[in-house]
């Protein structure tokens, strides 16, 4: 089937069964084209939470799907490639946080989404990179913190809160590998123009750039900018979203296709096998009731408090 064809085949097994499509910004194009909601985590969460369709799939990556499950027990989520997983939730498998909470009994554990449900339901409050720094303060300022799994994440939490969380040693494959020189090199190529970075970037990079925010964050800052040119340090991903509400801007990324910057576990999702997912209503994503319990309770607080 061509793409077209594709398309209109997604939409009706949509309607048909009752189906909506979640997808990230960093899916393909084509992907965003045909999902009914798109947004970072934090919305993708909301939404999530919201929908009242019968089938939820989710074009995004392995926890993601999760977190749609924990707050929709009675949906089938649908997962359309099984291995699109997180290198950076991979960092902390829930057995090793598990061992190490026995040996900090006196620490919360608060937890970036991107991570599995096992360790979800291990924390005390989950955070997104949009509600991170509000979300923290939910905790006294002496409360004793372990962050979990983005080590970059946390840091930039740290120096923005004066908190002094005891961080995991986890980072996502992509953020974490943007270089420092890189960046030097686009901003004297393009001098004087802003920029802006997701904070799961290094901390030296941080530094350099006018704006650090969550994908949403980053997409808001841009759209409201009177600037016309923009460097952007993040997953190639949001460019779609970011040409179509910035038509007359331009963007300058740090993406380097030899490099492999750029989230291949998102990119699995695609027109074929999103396709395939609804018309056989398989892969789905099934979840131990007594773990999506546990899983529950920190997402729930998390939404009740951003
Ligand atoms: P956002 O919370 O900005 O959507 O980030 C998601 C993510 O996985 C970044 O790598």
């Amino acid at each position: 089937m061509d793409k077209e064809t594709l398309k209109a085949e997604i939409n009706r097994l949509k309607k048909e069964k009752n189906a909506i499509i979640l997808a990230h910004y960093y899916t393909l194009p084509e992907v965003q084209e045909i999902a009914d909601f798109v947004g970072d985590s934090l919305a993708l969460a909301r939404k999530a939470a919201q929908t009242d369709a019968d089938i939820i799939l989710f074009a995004g990556v392995h926890f993601m799907a999760e977190t749609a499950k924990i707050l929709n027990p009675t949906k089938k989520v649908l997962v359309p490639d099984m291995s699109a997983g997180c290198v950076l939730a991979d960092c902390c498998q829930a057995s090793k946080l598990a061992a190490f909470k026995a040996e900090h009994p006196d620490y919360k554990v608060l937890s970036y989404v991107n991570c599995s449900a096992a360790v979800k339901a291990l924390s005390d409050l989950i955070v997104t990179s949009g509600n991170a720094l509000k979300l923290v303060e939910h905790f006294p300022a002496d409360e004793k913190i372990i962050f979990a799994p983005d080590r970059n994440l946390g840091d930039y939490i740290n120096r923005m809160t004066g908190r002094n969380m005891m961080l995991w040693d986890g980072a996502c494959s992509i953020h974490d590998h943007y270089e420092l020189e890189a960046l030097k090199a686009l901003k004297e190529a393009h001098p004087g123009v802003p920029s802006v970075a997701h904070p799961e970037c290094r901390h030296e990079l941080l530094e350099q750039v006018d704006f650090v925010g969550s994908t949403a964050a980053m997409l808001s800052h841009i759209s409201e900018s009177d600037s016309k040119e923009f460097i952007v340090v993040t997953e190639s991903g949001i460019l779609y979203e970011l040409q179509k509400r910035n038509p007359d801007k331009t963007f300058y990324t740090l993406y380097n296709a030899a490099l492999e910057h750029d989230c291949v576990n998102m990119k699995k999702n695609n027109l074929e096998n999103i396709y395939a997912a609804l018309q056989n209503e398989n892969p789905e994503l099934l979840m131990d009731e007594e773990l999506r319990q546990k899983a529950l309770l920190p997402i729930q607080r998390m939404l009740e408090l951003s």
